[in-house]
Order: structure tokens, then C-alpha cells, then sequence
């Protein structure tokens, strides 16, 4: 991980990247403080009889040259398109070689922007596995080009389903909510107790939680992702990032990381579950823009506790 230090990382992203913080006294951490044997992340993280099954399932990611994957998305072509965020586009292709389909992230070249997080991405996919996380099936390090290769997931993400209904669209139902939310949990969980050291997600939100066709929940883009603290330690010190709305606000204050900054995202994430809002929604009136903000203006009885991403609704 070391040689993550190399690369500089700049996030002049849209929708996610640096997090405007109250506080200015801390910093990015330096990565080679980080533990130095990320592999332990999968060797002890396969404790358990059927997790250990699906880690020797895993073959090491695929490197595959730039003409596959154009040659795989019809040359990125528009009709190929599933979606665009803050990394770059993501594209629906299908190898030539075994005629999987799969989901082509390709990475925005604005002067290597967001290199490191294509790093971090290729190395935590590698070592991490779960039923609830996104397989990474490989990528593409061409001269500047920088791909993802996916699984593809047929229903896209929850924010899909949740939050950009078309017209016709039936909302989802409680059951199917309530099922997303507990395969989001169940990644979030691996993450955080079952790998070793524990690795915070940093990038909890409905659109990076993708569905398979039943609807279980796999969590994807780790290219924010950070080891934990390990021994005494409480936290992690680091530049602020994530997405606005969904950041914990002690985090987005002090710049100290700790799990405990993803289980706030994934409150943020139940309250839209529950109330088919955004986490925060500049169409709406003033006092309601933020999805966090305008739930505790109702009774306690009935609101949120957010800091311990637990709820309670009467
Ligand atoms: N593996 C995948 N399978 C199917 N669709 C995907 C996959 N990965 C991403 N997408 C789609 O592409 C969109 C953009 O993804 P992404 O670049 O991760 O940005 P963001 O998470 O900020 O929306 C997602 O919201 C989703 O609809
Ligand atoms: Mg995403």
C-alpha cells in the first residue's frame, strides 16, 4: 500500500470527494502508516467455514487491455451506458473471451485525477469477499487509462429504485426495503468486524449500493475506502471525504475516522429507505433540503438516532 503515496489525489468530483470540514487541523494520513500487510485484510477475514469457501472461489482480478473493453462496450457507445458518477462513466459490455456480461467503469483522465482511488479499488476488491460486495472481475491500466470490470448488476442501484422513479415505476415495496437494507448491512458488517484490520467503507450511499436481480444488496466503489485503526488506537486521521449529506458530522469536523462515520451513512441511507427522500434535495423547501436535518424537527418518539445508525419509529 505503500506505493499508494506516489499519487497524488485530487477530488474536484462530482457528488462525491473532500467533504467542506468546520476544522483545518488535520490531514490525509500518510498511507504508509496504514498496516503494512493488506492481505491479512482476506487471510483472516475467512474465518468462518462458507466465507473461506467464497475467498478460494476468487481468482485474483484480470487485467485486461483497453481494445477488450472497447471492443466489449461497442467502443463505449451511449446505448452501452448504465450510468455516470463522481469516478467517471460505467458501461454495460460483454467480454469476447467468455461472453460474460459486465459492467466497464471507466475512469475520468482530467491530469490522473482519482488514480489513487483506482489503486485503492483494484487492491480492497482483491482482498476483500462477500456475498454483499461487488465482485471485481478486473481492470485495465493501459497507458492513461484507468478501467474497472465489474460484475454486472441487472437492476442497478437503490438510488434507481428509490429515488429516480420513472413514471410508471412502482415504488419499492417494504419487504424489498427492508431486504436492501440488511444486505447493505451485511457488507458494511464484513467490513468492519469480519476483515482484519477493519476497513471503513468512507462511501456509504444508495447509489453505490447495487442489486442483483432478486434485489440482494452488494456494496460497490471502495476507492474511498481506508483501513481502520488497529491496537489502541480509536481513529484514523484523514482529509475529509465522502459525500455530502451522508458524512458523519464528527468526522466531517475533526477528520477523525472511525466505523462508527460509515454506520451514520447507513442511517442516512434507512431514512431514505423510509421516507423515499433524498439525503439532501435542493428542489425541496427551505428546512427540508436535508434529509437528516428535517427528520429531527419531528417528535424524538419518531425520529432517528443517527449517531448510532439505530432507529426507533413509533
Ligand atoms: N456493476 C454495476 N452493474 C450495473 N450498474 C452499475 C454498476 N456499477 C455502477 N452502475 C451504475 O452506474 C451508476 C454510476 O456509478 P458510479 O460511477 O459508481 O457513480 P455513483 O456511485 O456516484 O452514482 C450507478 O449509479 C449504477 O446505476
Ligand atoms: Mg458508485
Amino acid at each position: 500500500m505503500s506505493c499508494f503515496s506516489c499519487f497524488s489525489s485530487k477530488s474536484s468530483r462530482r457528488k462525491r470527494g473532500p467533504v467542506p470540514a468546520a476544522a483545518s487541523h488535520y490531514q490525509e494520513a500518510p498511507v504508509h502508516a496504514q498496516p503494512e500487510n493488506p492481505r491479512r485484510v482476506s487471510a483472516e477475514a475467512t474465518n468462518k467455514k462458507d466465507e473461506s469457501k467464497e475467498a478460494s472461489n476468487n481468482i485474483a482480478a484480470q487485467t485486461f487491455t483497453f481494445r477488450e473493453l472497447a471492443s466489449a462496450t461497442k467502443n463505449f457507445r451511449q446505448e452501452c451506458l448504465l450510468g455516470e458518477g463522481g469516478f467517471g462513466r460505467v458501461y454495460k459490455g460483454q467480454l469476447e473471451k467468455t461472453g460474460q456480461i459486465v459492467a466497464v467503469k471507466q475512469l475520468d483522465r482530467n491530469g490522473f485525477q482519482g488514480n489513487r482511488e483506482f489503486l485503492v479499488e483494484v487492491l480492497m476488491l482483491s482482498l476483500l469477499h462477500h456475498q454483499n460486495l461487488v465482485n471485481l472481475i478486473g481492470y485495465c491500466a493501459d497507458g492513461d487509462q484507468r478501467l474497472l470490470v465489474y460484475e454486472y448488476m441487472p437492476l442497478g442501484s437503490l438510488e434507481d429504485h428509490l429515488l429516480d422513479l420513472s413514471s410508471g415505476q412502482r415504488p419499492l415495496d417494504w419487504f424489498t426495503r427492508i431486504k436492501i437494507g440488511l444486505g447493505a448491512a451485511k457488507g458494511l458488517e464484513y467490513l468492519h468486524d469480519k476483515a482484519n484490520p477493519p476497513v471503513i467503507y468512507r462511501d456509504l450511499k444508495s447509489s453505490n449500493i447495487l442489486l442483483d436481480r432478486e434485489f440482494n444488496a452488494k456494496l460497490s466503489d471502495f476507492g474511498l475506502a481506508k483501513l481502520g485503526p488497529v491496537g489502541d488506537k480509536t481513529h484514523v486521521s484523514s482529509r475529509v471525504m465522502g459525500t455530502y449529506g451522508y458524512c458523519a458530522p464528527e468526522y466531517q469536523r475533526t477528520g477523525q475516522l472511525t466505523v462508527k462515520s460509515d454506520v451514520y451513512s447507513f442511517g442516512v441511507v434507512l431514512l431514505e429507505l423510509i421516507t423515499g427522500r433524498r439525503a439532501i434535495d435542493t428542489t425541496r423547501q427551505t428546512g427540508e433540503q436535508n434529509l437528516v436535518s428535517w427528520v429531527s424537527t419531528f417528535p424524538l418518539s419518531c425520529t432517528t438516532n443517527l449517531r448510532f445508525g439505530a432507529f426507533k419509529l413509533v
